[in-house]
């Protein structure tokens, strides 16, 4: 079972008013928390935060990472561009099981506008606690060589 203690945390304002709680539910069930944001007042833009929360998995600071923006989508689009990362836009607690059972994602990007507080906290969990299952690593080193490939692109 992975060993997961530090997590890489990171909304856009429209998870501002969820965020501490968000926090402290990760807190309250003993892990490592580093927060990239967003702190601030106002809006920003959350490529900013992806990248960041991204780069610390991508570079082993963070076991795995949460992002939250409206949707989630934004977080994920942004955060799968940097080499190494796996990020899933989670539904539900089943896909968020799924995220890491079969797709071995390291950072689960979920929507403040499209969930409730407690369904993000249960996504959460799920995620976290849920391990990979090593039958499925064939399909994702298929997607580790297609990330290798990118030259190939213009
Ligand atoms: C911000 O208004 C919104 O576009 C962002 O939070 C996110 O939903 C993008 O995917």
């Amino acid at each position: 079972m992975e060993n997961i203690k530090k997590l890489a945390f990171g909304t856009d304002h429209a998870a501002t008013e969820i965020r501490e709680t968000v926090k402290k539910y990760l807190h309250d069930m003993g892990y490592e928390v580093e927060d990239f944001g967003f702190c601030g007042q106002g809006s920003c833009d959350y490529p900013d935060f992806a990248v960041q929360v991204a780069e610390s998995v991508a570079n082993k600071k963070a076991d795995k990472g949460i992002l939250i923006c409206g949707t989630g989508i934004g977080m994920s689009i942004a955060a799968n561009k940097v080499k190494g990362i796996i990020a899933a836009v989670c539904w539900d607690e089943d896909t968020a099981r799924l995220a890491s059972q079969h797709n071995c994602a390291n950072i689960l990007c979920l929507g403040s506008r499209t969930a409730t507080l407690s369904e993000i906290c249960h996504r959460i969990k799920t995620f976290l606690n849920t391990p990979f299952e090593e039958r499925h690593k064939k399909r994702i080193d298929k997607i580790k060589e297609i990330e290798k490939q990118q030259y190939r692109c213009q």
